[in-house]
């Protein structure tokens, strides 16, 4: 996943990823998810959603309305998933 090299570069993501709780939205399937598992996320820190799933590790949801408190999250990324967005003020 390319935007995981980007996000690696910082300093301060570096520095706080075992500690930094982290939100994958749209991740698909959890490749996504061990892939930030193998660069250092901790599995209890990262969260993922989607509109499907078949695992208990994604929360089903959309992303227009999200299941979560404000500042639930440190960092949250998602990969090729805002272009099946009709609202894109309201995902961002
Ligand atoms: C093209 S896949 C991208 C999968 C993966 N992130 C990647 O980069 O390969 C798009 C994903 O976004 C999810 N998705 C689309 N609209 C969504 C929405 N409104 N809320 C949450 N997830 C959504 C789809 O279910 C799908 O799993």
């Amino acid at each position: 996943m390319n935007l995981l090299r980007p996000l690696l570069s910082l300093e301060k993501v570096i520095r706080d990823k075992p500690f930094n709780k982290i939100l994958s939205i749209g991740p698909r399937s959890e490749s996504e998810l061990f892939l930030l598992l193998a660069n250092g996320f901790r599995w209890k820190n990262i969260t993922a959603l989607d509109l499907f799933s078949y695992t208990p590790k994604f929360d089903i949801g959309d992303m227009h309305k999200m299941p979560y408190n404000n500042n639930s999250f440190d960092i949250i990324i998602s990969g090729w998933c805002l272009g099946y967005s009709d609202n894109l003020k309201l995902a961002l």
